[in-house]
């Protein structure tokens, strides 16, 4: 039966191989691929590896894809298995009409017209007609090798030789013109041919089959480079040049990589970077995203270091946040300005393009930057909106655990960098000194005892009392040994009446009310070194902060509450600065607390 190529390669996509396999053979993990006991023969230790889109065992060779597991593994014949996939993964197999067999058949002798025409391309770049395109290949450092790896090639000149030589093989020029080889003039004149004076770089379907070709200009001129039409064998938003290579490179571990250009691909591929593909001069579309996952989890995707690079990045990152999944995410580079990334390995050599590689940032970060480069946040009202296209921007991901991820990931970084840029302002608005980023290591106060941090709470409050509206819900919630909780009384007391929350009313109040010593105790360095933002000349965002972080390590889950509350009041009133104050200090206190689990050393309890 002829079934067409898209619907099947539509299959293999809609199959998730792990999961047709795992159903009969036990598999784990094993890196990027599972591995199992080869079902095909009896073995104990397991050979058999399974890949997004194959299986191959190591032990006794069998090798196949979703549709030849079933038949292998079921006795089914093909039809059989196809339509077994096909209703699992909700599809309809196409019925075989005489018109499909006919398409197919078509496509087939595209298939060989675009082999010939490769061949003949190949062959003229090696005469001497060719010589001229084969010096600037050479001079643009691509040895014979490499030359012959990506079959590239020289048109010729035109004037019908092309067609010419076909003939030769039975092949008409209705067929060169279906294949795109020729240009239809319209009525009556004659048939021209598409790639003339052009080096020729054949284009390749993920099997390695010619489906178009690009030819390239020697030297300057326009347009530089010409793409073939598109066919019924070439669709251009579905292909990525050199995929069948870097599927090849993929499974031998090396990273997958989308850049610009032919050039690029071709240049990365002799320097061993053969995951390398590119688009065919347009942007990044979702198919190509789809072939990219197929090789990866996480592709990295590399743009040029300027504006127009930072434009494609965003494109591409908006194109991708539907898909996400914790299994499939993306990566960015960017390339030193001015260079791409054939001129880079040329120049800098490979390490280079290593460093680009391993400076690659995650797509949560890549994506930060990029909303808030378009945002701006330098007024309330862009910064409102900056939030506003974080939030939108998670809510995109259709993996629901996913987006909640990302929400979080992206708010605590804009209050992070809120809280940075508050704070360097009321240092002076000097150059960024992040300071409540000192926060994140307090280092005594989370390996303190409980009645220590309460004595910090309350030093904070004695020095900062400022902050006493803000806290006292949660200050009165606290379980606090006697001497401190009269103390916490008192100064509660003391706020309702006082004109001015200021330190220097407080204390002497408090001596006055006979609570001198227990204030000397909390206070005196010796008993317990305070920590800096406890200090009298501690900035109040630090004091806050830092109050807040000693707090969430007593009262974790009223912190998360107060998070929540505060955010709230923030987005009723987003002009209202203690709403906002407040709300920074909460995230900076939560995203301290986060890097001491992560550190690993939260103190007992
Ligand atoms: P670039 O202009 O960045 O070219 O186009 P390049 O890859 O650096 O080419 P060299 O190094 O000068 O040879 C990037 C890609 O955009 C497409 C091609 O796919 C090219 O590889 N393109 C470019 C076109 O389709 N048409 C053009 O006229 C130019
Ligand atoms: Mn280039």
């Amino acid at each position: 039966m002829a079934l067409p190529p898209e619907f099947l390669d539509e299959l293999r996509a809609r199959t998730p191989l792990p999961a047709v396999i795992g159903r009969r053979v036990k598999l784990t993990r094993s890196g990027r691929q599972w591995k199992g006991c080869c079902p095909f023969h009896g073995e104990k230790t397991p050979s058999f590896y399974v890949y997004e889109d194959h299986y191959h065992c190591f032990g006794g060779g069998a090798h196949g894809d979703a549709v030849s597991f079933v038949m292998q593994s079921q006795g089914s014949g093909f039809v059989e298995a196809v339509e077994q996939l096909a209703s699992e993964a909700g599809l309809d197999v196409p019925k075989p009409t005489p018109q499909a067999a006919e398409a197919e058949r078509r496509r087939h002798d595209l298939h060989t017209v675009l082999e010939a025409a490769g061949a003949v391309f190949r062959r003229k770049l090696f005469e001497p007609e060719g010589a001229r395109a084969l010096a600037y290949l050479r001079g643009r450092g691509l040895s014979d090798e490499t030359i012959t790896r990506f079959g590239l090639g020289w048109s010729g000149e035109g004037r019908g030789a092309l067609a010419a030589i076909l003939a030769q093989d039975e092949i008409r020029p209705d067929m060169l013109l279906q294949a795109g080889l020729l240009t239809d003039p319209g009525e009556g004149r004659s048939q021209r041919e598409f790639f003339f004076n052009r080096v020729m770089f054949p284009i390749r379907d993920r099997r390695g089959r010619i489906i178009s070709f690009g030819g390239r200009i020697l030297g300057d001129g326009q347009p530089k480079y010409l793409n073939g039409p598109e066919t019924p064998v070439f669709s251009k938003r579905r292909t990525l040049f050199g995929l069948d290579a870097a599927r090849e490179a993929a499974r031998g571990g090396a990273a997958v990589v989308a850049v610009e250009g032919y050039m690029d691909v071709i240049a990365l591929h002799q320097a061993g970077f053969a995951g390398a593909v590119a688009p065919l001069g347009t942007a990044l579309t979702e198919e190509q995203l789809e072939e990219l996952w197929r090789l990866s989890p996480a592709p990295v995707l590399c743009f040029d270091g300027d504006a127009a690079g930072g434009r494609a990045a965003a494109r591409a990152a908006e194109l991708a946040l539907p898909f996400l999944t914790p299994e499939r995410t993306l990566r960015f580079a960017a390339l030193p300005a001015g260079e791409d990334p054939d001129t880079l390995v040329r120049r800098s050599g490979n390490a280079a393009f290593q460093a680009v590689l391993e400076s690659a940032r995650s797509l949560s970060e890549a994506l930060f930057d990029l909303v808030r480069e378009s945002a701006g946040e330098a007024t309330p009202e862009q910064r409102a909106a900056l939030r506003g296209r974080l939030e939108e921007a998670a809510g995109r991901i259709r993996d629901k655990a996913l987006s909640a991820e990302y929400r979080r990931a992206l708010l605590d970084r804009y209050f992070a960098r809120r809280a940075a840029t508050t704070a360097s302002r009321r240092n002076g608005g000097g150059k960024a000194v992040v300071r409540p980023m000192a926060l994140v290591r307090p280092v005594p106060a989370e390996s303190a005892t409980a009645a220590e941090r309460a004595a910090i709470l309350i030093a904070v409050l004695l020095h900062h009392p400022a902050l006493l509206h803000d806290v006292e819900e949660a200050l009165g919630a606290l379980d606090l040994p006697p001497p401190l909780a009269g103390l916490r009384g008192a100064i509660l007391q003391w706020s309702t009446s006082a004109e001015v929350l200021d330190s220097t009313a407080l204390i002497p109040h408090l001596a006055q009310a006979g609570f001198a010593a227990d204030v000397a105790r909390v206070v005196a360095a010796g008993v317990y070194p305070l920590p800096a933002f406890a200090l009298p000349g501690a900035q109040p965002a630090e004091a806050e902060a830092g109050w807040w972080h000693i707090f969430g390590l007593m009262h974790r889950g009223r912190l998360e509450e107060e998070v929540v509350a505060a955010s709230r009041a923030f987005a009723s009133r987003p002009d209202d600065d203690a709403a906002q104050r407040r709300l920074i200090a909460l995230c900076t206190a939560r995203e301290a607390l986060r890097r001491g689990e992560q550190g690993g050393d939260a103190g007992p309890d």
